[in-house]
């Protein structure tokens, strides 16, 4: 594996050596390199510069240009309006970097880390005996597709499934299965649908008792005490309920062609023994106190209603332990234990204010310390194409797998239209594909912030920033290196290059850093308007060079189908990188 530095970069090294050579002071000063229309290049941190040492910034423009040495990297350079730089990138230097990117194999040259981290991710965390819904659907999305872009940076990522698999919920639904043992089919025993089936049935009827009979409401409250005091055969049953639902949980991962490793299924439960030691040291600290029997953290700045201190339950004052404690225990054990440097929670921005808490209260007690970074990633709501919140026409909630099955029948059509050369099973196969993709580059191309809508009409266009205008312009790709025949991809650094191959080739190159910038900003849909942008200043590359018709000279060709096989590698990384297939064929 070899690494590429970057153009921009090396660029980058270029001009800071530059400005340090006029002026010692400017040292370490940030250049401000970016992509620009008017050159390949434009740097404009010489305006701040200039401010600083009081000078006139064209003239120190001027003279910092002096300082450049050009050559194959930087083939020219420009003062231009009030003291910017703008910077040409020589042909040859273009096609070396992106040769040695080919040359590289998956990793298209992007370096690694120098000082990776531990990244511990909390996401895809649905619930115990419950439907998954849309916003479930976005946390395992945003975390599956953050978590290997973090990967590919070289940090280490452990993934956490916070599933919720404990409460007093589950008093009502054990003591009904303990009643009526025939109702829950052993899990090894049925598929995902089967197994949600079940658990709705049991949900419903055990519901329906609780509702109606005060008895069972009574053994139903003594069972919660038996469950949490520990007693076996009721742990048996709730086991029952957890394996149950990890079975439909893994059809829908599967639906959504995502890997979820069971050792990494790490419910509310498992934190249940550490939860009484994280409340004493709490207290011990002062850094919980008691307040009407409970044991709660205050905080200054977050008020509610009236102006009235919202305080974080760490304890209940009938001495259970709810939500915020089995999270403090995680974080604890995730840092102690896993070593984690950051602590990402991908997680609903209805729950923010909860992170914040638990965060803070983990700062004062010292388990979060300045070297750990905490965020909660919190991603807005789901709602539907009519910009409402998401619900079926008769006002329910829509489930998650008829909203995955729907889009993978409309992929089913868009593929069908096309189709020329594919048989009935790979339009299925690729149907799954388009449609999954679909969902997902839907999901990650909106800043994960905004709520955004769930419209499958515009998810599976051909046309627009869709992951199947994406799958097409890569299926085109491969469908142009089939047809070259024996003329094969090679770089020619000898070459002069057409406006369109250089603009291409400089956001090839753009690849690695884009990543690097997305991944730490948790931001998918910079890697998603990355790679949108890719396709298009392809298709105006094959739009005004020809590859094969008509026939270029030999060397030309080669250089050509060199760019069409990097592109399509980058392409196929970055979809890779956001969990979308990439077929050959369409
Ligand atoms: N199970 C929770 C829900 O469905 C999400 C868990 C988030 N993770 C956490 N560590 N609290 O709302």
């Amino acid at each position: 594996m070899a690494s590429v530095t970057s153009l921009s970069d090396s660029v980058q090294q270029h001009l800071a050596s530059a400005l340090t050579a006029t002026r010692p002071e400017a040292a370490g000063a940030d250049p401000l390199l970016r992509r620009s229309d008017r050159a390949d290049y434009q740097a404009n941190g010489i305006l701040a510069l200039a401010k600083k040492a009081k000078a006139n910034p064209r003239e120190l423009a001027a003279e910092v240009v002096s300082h450049i040495v050009t050559g194959d990297l930087v083939k020219d350079v420009e003062v231009s309006g009030p003291g910017f730089l703008n910077i040409t990138i020589g042909d040859r230097a273009i096609t070396e970097n992106l040769a040695a990117r080919h040359a590289d194999g998956e990793r298209l040259g992007v370096p690694l880390k120098e000082n990776p981290g531990v990244t511990v991710i909390d996401y895809a965390q649905p619930n115990v005996a419950k439907e998954m819904h849309v916003g479930h659907l976005r946390s395992a999305v945003i975390g599956d597709a953050l978590r290997s872009m973090i990967d590919f940076t070289g940090e280490k990522t452990i993934g956490r499934h916070h599933i919720g698999d404990w409460g007093t919920q589950f008093g009502m639904l054990i003591q009904y299965l303990f009643e009526h043992p025939g109702e829950l089919a052993p899990a090894a025993d049925v598929d995902g649908e089967q197994a949600m089936s079940n658990l709705n049935r049991v949900y419903k009827a055990s519901r329906a008792v609780f509702d109606s009979d005060e008895e069972f409401k009574d053994r139903a409250r003594r069972r919660v005490v038996a469950l949490q005091s520990g007693d076996k055969e009721t742990l048996e049953l709730w086991q029952r309920f957890v394996d149950e639902s990890k079975v439909y949980f893994y059809s829908v991962f599967e639906k959504l062609d995502m890997e979820i490793r069971d050792e990494e299924i790490v419910g509310e439960s498992a934190y249940n023994e550490g939860m009484p030691e994280t409340a004493r040291l709490l207290e011990e600290m002062g850094v919980a106190v008691r307040s009407e029997g409970a044991l709660v953290v205050f905080f200054d700045e977050i008020r509610g209603k009236d102006d009235q201190p919202v305080p974080l339950i760490v304890q209940k004052a009938d001495g259970g332990f709810g939500y915020a404690a089995s999270d403090l225990t995680a974080i604890r054990g995730r840092v102690l234990d896993l070593h984690a440097s950051t602590l990402l929670y991908v997680v609903d921005v209805r729950q923010s204010l909860h992170f914040r808490m638990v965060f803070e209260t983990a700062r004062r007690a010292g388990w979060l310390g300045d070297d750990v970074t905490a965020h909660n990633m919190a991603y807005g709501t789901v709602l539907g194409a009519d910009g409402k919140p998401f619900k079926t026409r008769a006002g329910e909630t829509v489930r998650l797998e008829d909203l995955l099955d729907e889009a993978v029948q409309r992929a089913a059509q868009v593929v069908r239209e096309k189709a020329r050369d594919l048989t009935e099973d790979e339009i299925q196969e690729r149907a799954g594909q388009v449609g999954i993709g679909a969902v997902k580059y839907a999901d990650l191309s909106t800043s994960p912030s905004r709520d955004y809508k769930f419209d499958l009409d515009q998810m599976v266009s051909l046309n627009g920033d869709t992951s199947v205008y994406l799958q097409y312009a890569y299926a085109r790709i491969q469908s142009i290196l089939r047809k070259a025949g024996e003329v094969r991809p090679a770089a020619h650094p000898e070459l002069e290059l057409h406006e369109a191959e250089r603009a291409l080739g400089l956001h090839l190159d753009a690849f690695g850093d884009t990543v690097f910038e997305a991944a730490a900003e948790y931001a998918p849909h910079k890697l998603t308007a990355y790679l949108y942008q890719l396709a298009s200043l392809y298709t105006s590359f094959y739009d005004k060079c020809p590859v094969i018709k008509p026939a270029p000279p030999r060397e030309v060709a080669e250089n050509r189908l060199f760019l069409c096989d990097l592109t399509a590698r980058t392409l196929h990384q970055g979809m890779a990188l956001l969990g979308i297939r990439t077929p050959e064929r369409l």
